[in-house]
């Protein structure tokens, strides 16, 4: 098991690629601090999945976007489990609107919770990952980071980008005990695609080479792998996991 006595934070770990990604750390057997914001039921099943795997989980709200609740969430972690190892800045929302009729409100809020979340979990997480010989963060950004698919979605491609580029400004800050990597998935069966219209998602489909979108636990594979010894030379990158698309 690689993640023995690791103790890992997953942002918006309720469901989809979040909760894929809490259930594999418990079965490689690491410690799981399941964070949600609204999904409180889902995250108290995800707990109570991981115990039956044999591990061990916590649920805990937080908005990543807010400071304040950041901090506690990450002191009721450590409280709990004495430790951070490995933070997966997972937490992400979209609002497909054309581009000028979005809100500030809702410009704002797709930055916060995307962007500004991945900043305020990883300052609060770093003096707790410093304390480990090795540590590792894990931002999950979106192939809408690297190519805008559509304009109704401007403020989430710019969140994401934005993650890319922090995620090698985090890797020079934490360097060298802590790695901080990135996965840009593609299109991924997840509630965030749920009121897609079902012939956009067919053209979408034309597009990807294994002509499917992404099971939540593909791209969980690609975050461990990340967060794992197994890369232990690889820090400040973005590794595209979208079956293809072009
Ligand atoms: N699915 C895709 O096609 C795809 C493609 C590329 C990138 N991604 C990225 O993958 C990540 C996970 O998305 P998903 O597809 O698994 O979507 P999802 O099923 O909608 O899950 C989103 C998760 O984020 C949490 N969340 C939302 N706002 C939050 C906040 N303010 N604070 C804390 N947690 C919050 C949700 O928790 P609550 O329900 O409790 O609010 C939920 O657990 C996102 O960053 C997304 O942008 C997804």
């Amino acid at each position: 098991m690689r993640f023995e006595d690791k103790v890992v934070l997953i942002t918006g770990a309720s469901r989809g690629i979040g909760k894929a990604t809490a259930l594999l750390f418990a079965k490689e057997g690491a410690k799981v601090i399941v964070n949600f914001n609204k999904a409180e039921k889902e995250a108290s099943n995800v707990v109570k999945e991981i115990s039956r795997i044999g591990s061990d989980a916590i649920a805990i709200k937080c908005d990543v976007s807010k400071e304040e609740e950041v901090k506690k969430m990450i002191s009721e972690g450590v409280k709990k489990f004495g430790k951070i190892d490995i933070l997966i800045n997972n937490a992400g929302i979209v609002f497909d609107i054309p581009l000028f009729e979005k809100t500030v409100e809702q410009w704002n809020r797709t930055l916060g919770v995307n962007l500004t979340g991945v900043f305020l979990c990883s300052k609060h997480a770093a003096p707790h990952l410093r304390k480990q010989k090795t540590a590792a963060i894990v931002n999950v950004s979106s192939t809408n980071g690297l190519d805008t698919l559509s304009t109704e979605s401007a403020d989430y491609d710019a969140s994401k980008s934005g993650v890319i580029s922090l995620t090698k400004n985090l890797a020079t800050e934490l360097a060298p005990n802590i790695r901080v990597n990135c996965v840009a998935p593609g299109w991924v069966n997840t509630d965030i695609n749920k009121d897609l219209p079902k012939d956009y998602i067919d053209e979408e489909t034309e597009h990807i080479l294994m002509k499917r979108f992404g099971r939540p636990e593909e791209i969980a594979g690609v975050v461990l792998f990340l967060a794992s010894d197994d890369a232990s030379f690889i820090t400040g990158t973005t590794l595209v996991v979208d079956g293809g698309y072009n």
